[in-house]
């Protein structure tokens, strides 16, 4: 926010003069004698005022003597004139302070908090100079812990009225206001309702404004960590997406816009909106009220919507005369791709399949991501000129440098799956997850039939058991060595595959397969939940003598993958098997080569892989003599609207489902499971956003410089 200029009516850029303390101040006309004070770096002591907020003089703690003006007026609300005469520290002043603090402080249960706005002002007045009889009366209301959010312990309330003029004239809510007379005066909701039933959209600028620690967080919001902590949304996306600034923009209805934004840290728009994990939805601050906001899909709703706009603002950079080759066609390595090109720089990437996007391309089920989605965001990368050699498995970076490359991205991601370590694993009839997803999405032969174990619990796991079920088997069951609480998978997915028939066997691992007949017989232990290991996940522990024999024609492993980095790159490797590189700048030992994504983090996601891409970007950019920028903001930035305005049904709104076929229509084929969100629904999801981001614009309030004690 800019501060108080924008609720006076100030006479353009014309200036006056004044004189305060002696000093001579020049302001804008318009500006109080407060804000001229505090721009003179005089400070006048205040509570009640706030930059962002009305003035209305209520703590009178910002009185002054003006020359020609009788009595003490509040320099907060008096507007400073030409030729004006101030002073703001008399002894007058100073004891009129002392009066106006005791009567505070009295009605204040113990010692304000160190760090409030009321403790420094209090200090600066003289806290422990007050009038004999300043006792702090006891806590008489109990503080309300029932919000989301924060605490509100209205014994500690001043009445400043911060809070009610921020709900009130700033963001227009009206949620809270001053309810009840006299001495029982509170900051209250309408009939005492509780927040969320008062129109409350939990911005949170109230307990930002807060100068008495009336309103506080629950959550500690401590620098350096507050913003991030404030904005968890941007802060979870690896690529650092500005997710407020989409959701606001799509709510507005301006697509393209948001397209822009999403647009300037990724090149896979689209194929995000249809496969991201979107751990920022977990992460969203309004699932702690009720549902977080459908971040991925309305994503997907904006990058459907694409008219081609973002193109005609494409800036490629002369050439540079530098050739970067690229190894790896998955989303890491054409995100670099995507941006050493915009560089100036000529990258060639070469793939060891037959066609590029690495995992995207080969282990995510075009039920979930359509193959001509992916496509299509591929095709804008080779536009701008990158070149993709498909069928071309490098096996040697001496080879790449001998033919004349600058500099080398190794991103050969984690295409190897892990061994269970049962005994008898090695029948044929035991697949790998990854090489059966791979199979079927290049139309590979894979003679699934039959009942089928699936064993594992990731996302994986679940497209294994899902496409199982695609390709003809009759039964599919999951087993999984804890229970569903503790899947990696996301919970969507494990419910889809419910949906379709998918059966689970939870707290059950195999240790031996054998064959019994024309069938495999798996022997598993049963397990228990023992204590939580070092991600927090209850480790499962084996039940002595529980073992079971389960039938089955099948077994898909999806417990894991690692990455096959090649002898001939000569790089170092950890000791599972992932590439050691400095994991800001992604450079290997090697001069001039740099590697990221999932050969060096071991598997992860879709969107870590973009970000480990736009950091090698980065670093290669550097290497290559350019600047490293490749953050170019195709659309001015606006300033959020500050208003939010009053609607009733805020925080009620839950988040709707995703629109789906049925799952009887859809598990015996490949089409599409998910539905796009339908316009009005995109935007009632966007208008669901708290708005977290205009907390972090409101201002400081001016704090007591470092003075008195
Ligand atoms: Fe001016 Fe309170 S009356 S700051």
């Amino acid at each position: 926010m800019q501060g108080l200029h924008k609720y006076l009516s100030g006479d353009g850029d014309k200036m006056i003069e004044l004189r305060i303390d002696d000093t001579k101040v020049e302001v804008k006309a318009g500006a109080t004698v407060l804000e001229a004070a505090l721009q003179a770096g005089v400070y006048i002591p205040n509570l009640c005022y706030h930059p962002d907020i009305p003035p209305i003089g209520s703590c009178r703690l910002c009185i002054v003597e003006i020359d020609g003006v009788r009595g003490v007026p509040t320099s907060c609300t008096t507007p400073a004139k030409e030729g004006m005469v101030v002073r703001t520290d008399t002894p007058k002043l100073q004891n009129l302070r002392k009066d106006i603090l005791w009567l505070i402080l009295s009605a204040y249960p113990g010692d304000p908090e160190k760090a409030s706005q009321l403790r420094k002002v209090a200090d600066w007045i003289g806290r422990k100079d007050l009038l004999p009889g300043s006792v702090p009366k006891p806590a008489n209301i109990l503080p309300a812990f029932d919000d989301p959010f924060f605490v509100r312990d209205l014994d500690k309330c001043i009445l400043c009225g911060r809070c009610v003029r921020m709900c009130q004239d700033v963001r227009k809510t009206g949620a809270i206001g001053l309810v009840n007379r006299g001495i029982k005066t509170v900051v209250g909701t309408g009939g005492n309702a509780p927040l969320k039933d008062s129109g409350c959209k939990f911005c949170l600028a109230c307990v930002e404004v807060c100068p008495s620690g009336a309103l506080y967080d629950k959550e500690k919001l401590e620098e350096p960590e507050r913003a991030k902590k404030l904005l968890p949304c941007v802060n979870t996306c690896p690529a650092g997406i500005d997710i407020p600034r989409y959701v606001r923009l799509i709510a507005a209805g301006k697509y393209q816009d948001a397209l822009e934004v999403i647009r300037e840290k990724v090149p896979f728009p689209l194929t995000l909106g249809y496969a991201c994990n979107h751990a920022c939805e977990e992460a969203c601050r309004r699932g702690s009220l009720n549902s977080p906001i459908s971040i991925r899909a309305l994503k997907r709703f904006v990058a459907e919507r694409d008219s081609g706009r973002w193109r005609s603002k494409l800036v490629i950079e002369p050439s540079t005369g530098k050739q970067v080759a690229v190894v790896g066609a998955g989303p890491g390595g054409l995100t670099a791709a995507w941006y050493l090109r915009q560089a100036g720089h000529a990258v060639t990437v070469f793939e060891a399949l037959s066609e590029p996007g690495g995992m995207m391309r080969s282990v995510i089920p075009a039920y979930r991501l359509p193959r001509k989605v992916l496509a299509g965001e591929i095709s804008e990368i080779t536009a701008i000129g990158v070149k993709i050699v498909t069928n071309s498995e490098v096996k040697s970076i001496d080879v790449l440098f001998e033919q004349g490359f600058d500099a080398v991205f190794v991103a050969v991601g984690a295409p190897s799956g892990m061994k269970m370590g049962a005994e008898g694993e090695n029948d044929p009839r035991i697949m790998d997850g990854i090489c059966f997803l791979r199979a079927v999405s290049f139309g590979k032969k894979t003679d699934i039939a039959g009942e089928v174990l699936v064993v594992g619990g990731g996302n994986v796991a679940m497209d294994v058991a899902r496409t199982a079920l695609r390709v003809g088997s009759k039964k599919v069951t999951v087993l999984y060595r804890r229970t569903r609480e503790e899947m990696p998978a996301l919970p969507e997915e494990v419910e889809e595959a419910v949906k379709e028939g998918v059966k689970f066997r939870f707290l059950t691992a195999p240790e031996k397969i054998s064959s019994s007949g024309k069938k495999l017989g798996v022997e598993c232990i049963l397990m228990k939940l023992g204590e939580p290991d070092a991600g927090g996940r209850r480790r499962p522990v084996p039940i002595e003598g529980s073992n079971i024999v389960i039938k089955a024609d099948r077994i898909i492993t999806a417990i894991g993958q690692r990455p096959a980095v090649p002898d001939g790159f000569a790089l170092p490797l950890d000791k599972k098997c992932c590439i050691q590189a400095d994991p800001e700048t992604m450079a290997c030992s090697r001069k001039g080569v740099f590697a990221g994504g999932d050969a060096v983090s071991g598997p992860a996601s879709i969107i870590e892989a973009v970000q480990a891409g736009r950091k090698a970007a980065v670093s290669i950019d550097k290497y290559l003599g350019g600047s490293g920028v490749i953050d170019r903001p195709v659309i001015p930035a606006e300033e959020p609207p500050f208003c939010l305005g009053r609607d009733e049904s805020f925080c009620s709104c839950e988040r709707a489902g995703l629109p789906s076929i049925s799952a009887a229509k859809r598990r015996s084929n490949f089409d599409l499971a998910e539905l796009s969100l339908k316009e009005k629904d995109a935007i009632d999801a966007a208008k669901r956003c708290l708005r977290c981001e205009l907390r972090l614009k409101i201002s400081k309030a001016p704090m007591p410089p470092d003075k008195k004690e």
